[in-house]
């Protein structure tokens, strides 16, 4: 097939050469930004008498037939043509007749692949966040129900502290409302308007790119030419901040993983997001956090795939940016998909209480507890750890906890020990005393989630 752009040259590539070009294959996505982005350009021309109003009104006609079609099935993207630039304009032109030959004054195909990326990632961004916020509220909501159960805290995966379920919960909590707002401070960077570039370096026309980027919804024009063209920052960025959020979803699901195993036992995942073993008959294997976790790894891939592509390209346009795409559909894809399934997933997780508290009873995790009681009573930090650390060896050689020292064993270790000690290390005491700011207790746990709720504007 002849080429639009023929001229310069007759217009008839190779096949393969057609094959490796063609981009059709994955732009087809933009055919609603595109053609939206071609009305508001329609628009604009006219606005400043480049084409007549009657022009444009007919432009913008066969624009919305085309993509009323498309939408209805009507009209089926034709993959032989190079993009879905190309394919919207060339169908325009055949519908509508010369007057669509006209849509095309004052623009490049740089300037609309660089406006139809933005817009799609305008509205990506928009829904991602949505399902960011619904997992936060989920993870708020299984926290409350969980605000006094107590667990291990683990440092080194060694037990280190009594904390709650709840309040570890509330960890993920703040990590994702973060990645809320990193995909915000994005989102304020793909708002801007590079249409109207004209290539590279502006135009002879009297255009007027910011009657068209208001027409657009966007709020400022990438005011270089030549940068806004070129600049992909914001794919880049949007790679960025799915990276991270995709490590928070993968050190969850990791924790997960790990809390499902027998050697664990302090979750139990609901069946729907679980598969059996095709040979071992006794296999509840939690394949969605494992896929999550390894999904992480291709998000990554997306981010450094598009910082390769455009280290060391000159500018302006280059074709090799054509390759800025199909990372970034995939990250979206992935992240939503691994959103949705995480909201399902948290929202049907049990935990077990049981065996989360018989594990806190047996890691020593009230030891800086029985630490600080000392201090309280005057003894140096130092020499109390001290002092509860060679306790604690005692006890693991002779196979008993803190709380099975008898209060004369205590008074032998120092005369500072007296009855109220059992309480003071009791674990729901440990926990609860901690009630500095950011701390486990369930009164400073009860705090942060209605902050939380506050922010998410949930009950
Ligand atoms: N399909 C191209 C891309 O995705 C559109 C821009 C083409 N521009 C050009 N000068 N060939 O980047």
């Amino acid at each position: 097939m002849k080429k639009m752009w023929a001229g310069r040259t007759d217009g008839v590539t190779d096949k393969l050469a057609d094959q490796l070009n063609s981009s059709i294959g994955f732009d087809q996505r933009f055919y609603k930004n595109d053609i939206e982005g071609s009305i508001a350009h329609a628009k604009m021309l006219a606005f400043k008498n480049i084409i007549t109003k009657e022009e444009a009104d007919k432009i913008v006609e066969g624009l919305q037939g085309i993509l009323a079609d498309i939408e209805s099935g009507k009209l089926e993207i034709n993959l032989s043509a190079e993009d879905i630039h190309m394919f919207v304009e060339e169908t325009l032109t055949e519908r509508i007749g010369e007057t669509g030959k006209k849509l095309h004054t004052a623009r490049s195909r740089n300037d609309q692949v660089a406006l139809d990326l933005r817009l799609y990632l305008k509205d990506e961004i928009v829904k991602i966040e949505k399902l960011v916020k619904e997992l936060v509220a989920t993870i708020v909501y299984k926290a409350e129900e969980y605000k006094d159960t107590i667990m291990p805290g683990y440092t080194h995966l060694q037990r280190a502290q009594p904390v709650t379920f709840g309040f570890h919960l509330m960890a993920y909590a703040n990590m994702l409302l973060r990645d809320v707002q990193r995909l915000n401070d994005c989102l304020d960077r793909v708002n801007t308007s590079p249409i109207g570039s004209c290539a590279l370096a502006g135009t002879t026309y009297d255009t007027d790119r910011y009657y068209e980027a208001k027409l657009l919804g966007l709020e400022s024009v990438c005011i270089n030419a030549m940068d806004g063209v070129s600049d992909r920052d914001f794919v880049i960025e949007f790679n960025a901040v799915c990276s991270i959020l995709m490590m928070h979803l993968s050190r969850f699901s990791e924790e997960i993983i790990l809390w499902s195993s027998w050697e664990f036992k302090f979750v139990e995942l609901s069946d729907e997001y679980t598969t059996g073993s095709s040979i071992m008959p006794q296999k509840k294997n939690p394949d969605m956090a494992e896929l999550v976790r390894g999904k992480t790894g291709r998000v990554y891939g997306n981010l450094i795939s598009i910082l390769t592509v455009l280290k060391g390209l000159p500018l302006a346009y280059n074709k090799d940016m054509q390759e800025d795409k199909e990372g970034v559909f995939d990250t979206i894809d992935t992240v939503k998909l691994c959103l949705e399934v995480y909201i399902s997933m948290i929202k049907t997780l049990k935990a077990n209480k049981e065996n989360m508290l018989s594990a806190g009873k047996k890691g020593f995790i009230n030891a800086t507890d029985l630490a600080d009681y000392l201090v309280k009573k005057g003894m140096p930090f130092r020499s109390a750890y001290k002092i509860v650390g060679e306790t604690v060896r005692k006890c693991t050689e002779r196979n008993i906890t803190l709380e099975n020292l008898t209060i004369d064993e205590y008074k032998e270790i120092s005369p500072l020990f007296e009855k109220d000690v059992y309480k003071e290390i009791s674990l729901e005491t440990c926990v609860n005393k901690r009630i500095s700011v950011g701390g486990t207790s369930v009164k400073m746990v009860e705090e942060h989630i209605s902050d939380v709720k506050k922010i998410l504007n949930i009950e």
